[in-house]
Protein backbone atom coordinates (compact mmCIF):
# COMPACT_ATOMS: atom_id res chain seq x y z
CA UNK A 1 0.00 0.00 0.00
CA UNK A 2 0.83 3.34 -0.52
CA UNK A 3 2.60 5.64 2.04
CA UNK A 4 -0.24 7.41 4.19
CA UNK A 5 -0.50 10.99 4.52
CA UNK A 6 -4.26 12.02 6.61
CA UNK A 7 -5.90 14.01 5.58
CA UNK A 8 -5.28 17.70 6.42
CA UNK A 9 -8.95 18.73 7.88
CA UNK A 10 -9.54 15.67 9.23
CA UNK A 11 -10.58 17.46 12.49
CA UNK A 12 -13.41 19.38 10.16
CA UNK A 13 -15.90 16.75 9.85
CA UNK A 14 -16.60 15.26 13.52
CA UNK A 15 -17.54 17.11 17.43
CA UNK A 16 -15.26 15.47 20.23
CA UNK A 17 -17.22 15.66 23.30
CA UNK A 18 -15.97 16.08 27.10
CA UNK A 19 -15.83 12.41 28.59
CA UNK A 20 -17.98 12.93 32.07
CA UNK A 21 -15.75 15.82 33.93
CA UNK A 22 -12.50 14.23 33.00
CA UNK A 23 -9.85 16.60 31.00
CA UNK A 24 -10.33 14.04 28.09
CA UNK A 25 -12.71 14.57 24.81
CA UNK A 26 -13.47 11.78 22.89
CA UNK A 27 -14.79 11.80 19.07
CA UNK A 28 -18.82 11.62 18.68
CA UNK A 29 -17.65 7.84 16.73
CA UNK A 30 -15.23 6.07 17.61
CA UNK A 31 -13.83 2.65 16.14
CA UNK A 32 -13.88 -0.94 17.88
CA UNK A 33 -11.76 -3.36 16.57
CA UNK A 34 -13.62 -6.28 18.18
CA UNK A 35 -14.48 -8.17 14.84
CA UNK A 36 -12.56 -7.41 11.03
CA UNK A 37 -9.30 -7.18 12.38
CA UNK A 38 -8.05 -10.27 13.09
CA UNK A 39 -6.02 -12.96 11.61
CA UNK A 40 -9.15 -14.91 9.74
CA UNK A 41 -9.31 -11.01 8.09
CA UNK A 42 -7.48 -8.96 5.68
CA UNK A 43 -5.26 -6.85 6.72
CA UNK A 44 -5.22 -4.72 3.89
CA UNK A 45 -9.10 -3.80 4.56
CA UNK A 46 -8.16 -3.46 8.48
CA UNK A 47 -5.75 -0.93 7.01
CA UNK A 48 -7.43 0.89 5.22
CA UNK A 49 -10.47 1.42 7.62
CA UNK A 50 -7.94 2.84 10.11
CA UNK A 51 -6.87 5.19 7.60
CA UNK A 52 -10.18 6.63 6.82
CA UNK A 53 -11.08 6.35 10.17
CA UNK A 54 -8.32 9.29 11.46
CA UNK A 55 -8.79 11.26 7.97
CA UNK A 56 -12.78 11.33 9.01
CA UNK A 57 -11.15 12.77 12.64
CA UNK A 58 -12.18 9.47 14.55
CA UNK A 59 -9.37 9.17 17.05
CA UNK A 60 -10.58 6.94 19.02
CA UNK A 61 -9.82 3.18 18.54
CA UNK A 62 -10.84 0.52 21.00
CA UNK A 63 -9.40 -3.12 21.63
CA UNK A 64 -9.66 -5.75 23.99
CA UNK A 65 -6.81 -8.46 24.98
CA UNK A 66 -9.28 -11.12 23.54
CA UNK A 67 -10.15 -9.50 20.22
CA UNK A 68 -9.31 -11.85 16.92
CA UNK A 69 -9.75 -14.52 15.92
CA UNK A 70 -7.64 -15.72 17.58
CA UNK A 71 -7.41 -13.97 20.43
CA UNK A 72 -4.47 -11.53 20.65
CA UNK A 73 -4.55 -10.71 17.11
CA UNK A 74 -6.24 -7.70 16.93
CA UNK A 75 -4.02 -6.01 18.97
CA UNK A 76 -1.31 -7.48 16.77
CA UNK A 77 -2.59 -6.72 13.59
CA UNK A 78 -3.05 -3.24 14.93
CA UNK A 79 0.45 -2.59 16.11
CA UNK A 80 1.52 -3.57 12.83
CA UNK A 81 -0.42 -0.51 11.47
CA UNK A 82 0.32 1.36 13.87
CA UNK A 83 3.87 1.20 13.44
CA UNK A 84 3.78 1.10 9.29
CA UNK A 85 1.17 4.55 9.07
CA UNK A 86 0.83 6.12 12.93
CA UNK A 87 3.81 6.47 14.47
CA UNK A 88 3.80 9.79 13.90
CA UNK A 89 0.64 10.68 15.11
CA UNK A 90 0.31 8.97 18.74
CA UNK A 91 -0.30 12.30 20.42
CA UNK A 92 -3.56 12.77 18.48
CA UNK A 93 -4.82 9.22 19.52
CA UNK A 94 -6.37 7.59 21.98
CA UNK A 95 -6.49 3.84 22.25
CA UNK A 96 -8.34 1.41 24.88
CA UNK A 97 -7.83 -1.97 25.81
CA UNK A 98 -9.71 -4.17 28.13
CA UNK A 99 -9.26 -7.26 30.07
CA UNK A 100 -11.54 -9.10 32.18
CA UNK A 101 -12.46 -12.29 29.60
CA UNK A 102 -10.75 -15.25 29.65
CA UNK A 103 -7.24 -14.81 28.17
CA UNK A 104 -4.80 -17.77 29.09
CA UNK A 105 -5.46 -20.78 30.49
CA UNK A 106 -5.10 -21.41 34.64
CA UNK A 107 -6.86 -18.90 37.22
CA UNK A 108 -5.06 -15.90 36.71
CA UNK A 109 -6.13 -15.76 33.00
CA UNK A 110 -9.70 -14.25 33.33
CA UNK A 111 -12.03 -12.16 35.48
CA UNK A 112 -10.79 -9.04 38.03
CA UNK A 113 -7.53 -10.24 39.83
CA UNK A 114 -5.09 -7.77 39.91
CA UNK A 115 -2.48 -9.98 38.74
CA UNK A 116 -4.88 -11.45 35.75
CA UNK A 117 -5.32 -7.16 35.06
CA UNK A 118 -1.89 -6.06 35.43
CA UNK A 119 0.01 -9.26 33.30
CA UNK A 120 -2.87 -8.80 31.08
CA UNK A 121 -2.07 -4.89 30.05
CA UNK A 122 1.32 -5.64 29.77
CA UNK A 123 0.82 -8.52 27.09
CA UNK A 124 -1.00 -6.09 25.34
CA UNK A 125 1.31 -3.33 25.40
CA UNK A 126 3.65 -5.95 23.69
CA UNK A 127 1.41 -6.83 21.16
CA UNK A 128 0.68 -3.65 20.33
CA UNK A 129 4.39 -1.81 20.79
CA UNK A 130 2.93 0.84 22.52
CA UNK A 131 4.56 2.46 25.83
CA UNK A 132 1.16 2.52 27.38
CA UNK A 133 -2.94 2.74 26.63
CA UNK A 134 -4.57 6.01 26.85
CA UNK A 135 -7.68 4.13 28.66
CA UNK A 136 -7.34 0.67 30.33
CA UNK A 137 -10.76 -1.09 31.22
CA UNK A 138 -12.01 -3.49 33.67
CA UNK A 139 -13.95 -5.26 31.14
CA UNK A 140 -16.72 -6.90 32.98
CA UNK A 141 -17.49 -7.33 37.02
CA UNK A 142 -15.60 -10.66 38.75
CA UNK A 143 -18.63 -11.71 41.00
CA UNK A 144 -16.26 -13.25 43.24
CA UNK A 145 -13.11 -11.24 43.97
CA UNK A 146 -13.37 -7.78 46.20
CA UNK A 147 -14.55 -4.81 44.28
CA UNK A 148 -11.95 -2.98 46.06
CA UNK A 149 -8.72 -5.47 44.41
CA UNK A 150 -10.08 -4.81 40.97
CA UNK A 151 -10.45 -1.50 42.05
CA UNK A 152 -6.94 -0.88 43.16
CA UNK A 153 -5.80 -2.75 40.09
CA UNK A 154 -6.31 0.28 38.13
CA UNK A 155 -5.20 2.64 40.00
CA UNK A 156 -1.78 0.66 39.79
CA UNK A 157 -2.25 1.03 36.47
CA UNK A 158 -2.99 4.41 36.36
CA UNK A 159 0.01 5.50 38.33
CA UNK A 160 2.20 3.14 36.77
CA UNK A 161 1.91 4.92 33.90
CA UNK A 162 1.25 2.20 31.64
CA UNK A 163 -2.79 3.51 31.09
CA UNK A 164 -3.51 7.31 31.38
CA UNK A 165 -7.46 6.61 32.69
CA UNK A 166 -9.44 3.93 33.82
CA UNK A 167 -12.59 2.45 32.71
CA UNK A 168 -15.11 -0.08 33.49
CA UNK A 169 -17.42 -1.91 31.07
CA UNK A 170 -20.60 -3.88 31.19
CA UNK A 171 -20.89 -2.93 35.10
CA UNK A 172 -24.72 -2.62 36.29
CA UNK A 173 -25.69 0.84 38.36
CA UNK A 174 -24.93 0.06 41.76
CA UNK A 175 -21.59 -1.58 41.33
CA UNK A 176 -20.53 1.49 39.03
CA UNK A 177 -21.73 3.68 41.83
CA UNK A 178 -19.34 1.47 44.31
CA UNK A 179 -16.70 1.64 41.70
CA UNK A 180 -17.02 4.96 41.49
CA UNK A 181 -16.28 5.61 44.97
CA UNK A 182 -13.69 3.33 45.49
CA UNK A 183 -11.49 4.97 42.24
CA UNK A 184 -12.12 8.28 43.41
CA UNK A 185 -10.80 7.34 47.15
CA UNK A 186 -7.71 6.37 45.70
CA UNK A 187 -7.05 9.30 43.58
CA UNK A 188 -7.81 7.61 39.87
CA UNK A 189 -11.59 8.70 39.02
CA UNK A 190 -13.27 6.63 37.09
CA UNK A 191 -12.98 7.92 33.46
CA UNK A 192 -15.81 6.55 31.48
CA UNK A 193 -18.28 3.12 31.10
CA UNK A 194 -18.64 1.15 28.21
CA UNK A 195 -22.04 -0.08 28.18
CA UNK A 196 -23.78 -1.84 25.40
CA UNK A 197 -26.78 0.20 23.90
CA UNK A 198 -29.18 0.32 21.05
CA UNK A 199 -32.62 0.25 20.18
CA UNK A 200 -32.84 -3.32 20.82
CA UNK A 201 -30.95 -2.84 23.94
CA UNK A 202 -31.88 0.36 26.27
CA UNK A 203 -30.69 -1.17 29.81
CA UNK A 204 -28.44 1.93 30.42
CA UNK A 205 -31.76 4.05 30.40
CA UNK A 206 -32.56 2.18 33.91
CA UNK A 207 -30.19 3.74 36.21
CA UNK A 208 -27.16 3.66 34.83
CA UNK A 209 -27.09 6.99 32.46
CA UNK A 210 -27.81 9.01 35.84
CA UNK A 211 -25.10 7.08 38.20
CA UNK A 212 -22.91 8.31 35.19
CA UNK A 213 -24.16 12.05 35.34
CA UNK A 214 -24.32 12.08 38.52
CA UNK A 215 -20.64 10.42 39.35
CA UNK A 216 -19.05 12.45 35.73
CA UNK A 217 -18.21 8.95 34.56
CA UNK A 218 -18.85 9.69 30.35
CA UNK A 219 -20.31 7.06 27.83
CA UNK A 220 -19.42 5.22 25.30
CA UNK A 221 -22.15 2.95 23.78
CA UNK A 222 -21.04 -0.64 21.91
CA UNK A 223 -22.54 -2.16 19.69
CA UNK A 224 -25.15 0.87 18.97
CA UNK A 225 -26.29 -0.39 15.47
CA UNK A 226 -26.90 -4.15 17.23
CA UNK A 227 -23.82 -5.67 15.38
CA UNK A 228 -25.26 -4.86 12.10
CA UNK A 229 -28.93 -5.37 12.82
CA UNK A 230 -29.97 -1.74 12.79
CA UNK A 231 -29.17 -1.38 9.49
CA UNK A 232 -31.18 -2.03 5.79
CA UNK A 233 -28.32 -5.45 5.64
CA UNK A 234 -30.75 -8.26 6.64
CA UNK A 235 -34.39 -6.67 5.50
CA UNK A 236 -34.07 -9.46 2.73
CA UNK A 237 -32.21 -12.11 4.26
CA UNK A 238 -28.53 -12.82 5.33
CA UNK A 239 -25.90 -11.97 2.84
CA UNK A 240 -23.09 -13.82 2.52
CA UNK A 241 -20.40 -11.32 3.46
CA UNK A 242 -22.60 -10.59 6.85
CA UNK A 243 -21.63 -10.66 10.69
CA UNK A 244 -24.71 -12.87 10.90
CA UNK A 245 -22.95 -15.53 7.90
CA UNK A 246 -19.54 -15.56 9.33
CA UNK A 247 -18.54 -18.50 11.58
CA UNK A 248 -16.63 -16.69 13.58
CA UNK A 249 -19.19 -13.50 14.05
CA UNK A 250 -20.47 -13.31 17.40
CA UNK A 251 -23.88 -11.85 15.81
CA UNK A 252 -25.90 -15.79 15.17
CA UNK A 253 -28.35 -15.94 12.79
CA UNK A 254 -30.90 -17.26 14.77
CA UNK A 255 -30.28 -13.79 16.41
CA UNK A 256 -32.05 -12.36 12.65
CA UNK A 257 -35.77 -13.23 13.50
CA UNK A 258 -39.03 -12.27 11.71
CA UNK A 259 -39.62 -9.89 14.43
CA UNK A 260 -36.84 -7.75 14.41
CA UNK A 261 -36.83 -7.45 10.91
CA UNK A 262 -40.21 -6.19 11.03
CA UNK A 263 -39.59 -3.55 13.60
CA UNK A 264 -36.48 -3.07 11.22
CA UNK A 265 -38.75 -2.47 8.08
CA UNK A 266 -40.80 0.04 10.43
CA UNK A 267 -37.74 1.92 11.26
CA UNK A 268 -36.26 2.60 8.43
CA UNK A 269 -39.22 3.85 6.47
CA UNK A 270 -38.66 6.41 9.49
CA UNK A 271 -35.09 7.19 8.72
CA UNK A 272 -35.80 7.52 5.29
CA UNK A 273 -38.36 10.05 6.02
CA UNK A 274 -35.47 11.51 8.00
CA UNK A 275 -33.27 11.70 4.93
CA UNK A 276 -30.85 9.02 6.72
CA UNK A 277 -30.22 5.38 6.29
CA UNK A 278 -31.29 2.78 8.96
CA UNK A 279 -28.03 3.07 10.79
CA UNK A 280 -27.42 6.57 10.94
CA UNK A 281 -30.71 7.01 12.53
CA UNK A 282 -29.36 4.27 14.87
CA UNK A 283 -26.30 6.42 15.82
CA UNK A 284 -28.02 9.26 16.48
CA UNK A 285 -31.11 7.77 18.39
CA UNK A 286 -28.27 6.11 20.64
CA UNK A 287 -26.37 10.18 21.15
CA UNK A 288 -29.57 11.83 21.59
CA UNK A 289 -28.56 11.23 25.79
CA UNK A 290 -26.14 14.22 26.69
CA UNK A 291 -24.52 12.07 29.20
CA UNK A 292 -23.30 10.08 25.99
CA UNK A 293 -19.46 10.72 24.80
CA UNK A 294 -19.15 8.42 21.72
CA UNK A 295 -20.81 5.47 19.87
CA UNK A 296 -18.61 2.87 19.84
CA UNK A 297 -19.29 1.44 16.17
CA UNK A 298 -17.84 -1.85 14.16
CA UNK A 299 -16.96 -1.81 10.61
CA UNK A 300 -16.21 -4.23 7.95
CA UNK A 301 -15.53 -1.73 5.39
CA UNK A 302 -14.57 1.72 4.42
CA UNK A 303 -18.38 3.04 3.57
CA UNK A 304 -19.79 1.44 6.68
CA UNK A 305 -17.21 4.53 8.28
CA UNK A 306 -18.59 7.35 5.99
CA UNK A 307 -21.98 6.35 6.89
CA UNK A 308 -21.95 6.69 10.63
CA UNK A 309 -19.88 9.85 10.17
CA UNK A 310 -23.23 11.11 8.33
CA UNK A 311 -25.05 10.79 10.98
CA UNK A 312 -23.93 13.52 12.37
CA UNK A 313 -25.15 15.80 9.98
CA UNK A 314 -28.93 14.99 11.44
CA UNK A 315 -28.91 14.30 14.98
CA UNK A 316 -32.10 16.08 16.31
CA UNK A 317 -35.10 14.14 16.78
CA UNK A 318 -38.91 15.54 17.53
CA UNK A 319 -40.92 14.16 20.59
CA UNK A 320 -42.90 12.71 17.36
CA UNK A 321 -40.03 10.98 15.99
CA UNK A 322 -39.38 9.58 19.21
CA UNK A 323 -42.46 8.46 20.30
CA UNK A 324 -43.15 7.33 16.53
CA UNK A 325 -39.46 5.06 17.85
CA UNK A 326 -40.85 4.00 21.28
CA UNK A 327 -43.79 2.23 19.35
CA UNK A 328 -42.39 0.28 17.04
CA UNK A 329 -39.70 -0.86 19.86
CA UNK A 330 -42.23 -2.09 21.89
N1 LIG B 1 -17.14 -3.84 26.27
C1 LIG B 1 -17.68 -4.89 25.72
O1 LIG B 1 -18.05 -5.87 26.38
C2 LIG B 1 -17.84 -4.91 24.22
C3 LIG B 1 -18.58 -5.93 23.60
C4 LIG B 1 -18.75 -5.86 22.23
C5 LIG B 1 -18.20 -4.82 21.49
N2 LIG B 1 -17.46 -3.87 22.12
C6 LIG B 1 -16.81 -2.77 21.37
O2 LIG B 1 -17.76 -2.14 20.54
C7 LIG B 1 -17.28 -2.13 19.19
C8 LIG B 1 -18.42 -2.12 18.23
O3 LIG B 1 -19.22 -3.29 18.41
P1 LIG B 1 -19.99 -3.87 17.16
O4 LIG B 1 -19.01 -4.21 16.08
O5 LIG B 1 -20.92 -4.91 17.64
O6 LIG B 1 -20.81 -2.54 16.71
P2 LIG B 1 -22.01 -2.26 15.73
O7 LIG B 1 -21.71 -0.90 15.19
O8 LIG B 1 -23.30 -2.49 16.43
O9 LIG B 1 -21.90 -3.35 14.56
C9 LIG B 1 -20.90 -3.25 13.59
C10 LIG B 1 -21.22 -4.12 12.39
O10 LIG B 1 -22.44 -3.74 11.78
C11 LIG B 1 -22.32 -3.80 10.36
N3 LIG B 1 -22.46 -2.42 9.85
C12 LIG B 1 -21.88 -1.30 10.34
N4 LIG B 1 -22.27 -0.22 9.65
C13 LIG B 1 -23.11 -0.65 8.70
C14 LIG B 1 -23.84 -0.01 7.68
N5 LIG B 1 -23.78 1.31 7.49
N6 LIG B 1 -24.63 -0.77 6.87
C15 LIG B 1 -24.71 -2.10 7.04
N7 LIG B 1 -24.03 -2.78 8.00
C16 LIG B 1 -23.24 -2.05 8.82
C17 LIG B 1 -20.94 -4.38 10.08
O11 LIG B 1 -21.04 -5.80 10.06
P3 LIG B 1 -20.95 -6.69 8.72
O12 LIG B 1 -19.79 -7.59 8.92
O13 LIG B 1 -22.24 -7.44 8.70
O14 LIG B 1 -20.77 -5.76 7.55
C18 LIG B 1 -20.18 -3.97 11.31
O15 LIG B 1 -19.04 -4.76 11.56
C19 LIG B 1 -16.38 -3.36 19.13
O16 LIG B 1 -15.47 -3.31 18.06
C20 LIG B 1 -15.69 -3.27 20.46
O17 LIG B 1 -14.67 -2.31 20.40
C21 LIG B 1 -17.29 -3.89 23.47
Amino acid sequence: MQFYSPKNNRYDAIQYNRCGRSGLKLPTVSLGLWHNFGNVDSFKNARTMMRRAFDLGITHFDLANNYGPPPGSAEENFGKILKKDFSSYRDELIFSTKAGYQMWQGPYGDWGSRKYLVASLDQSLRRMGLEYVDIFYHHRPDPEIPLEETMQALHQIVTSGKALYAGISNYPPELTLKASKILRSLGTPCLIHQAKYSMFNRWVEKGLLNVLKKEGIGCIAFSPLAQGLLTSKYLDGIPEDSRAAKPHGFLKREEVTEDKISKIRQLNTLAQQRGQTMAQMALAWVLRHPEMTSVLIGASRVSQIDDAVGALKNTAFSSKELKAIDTILK
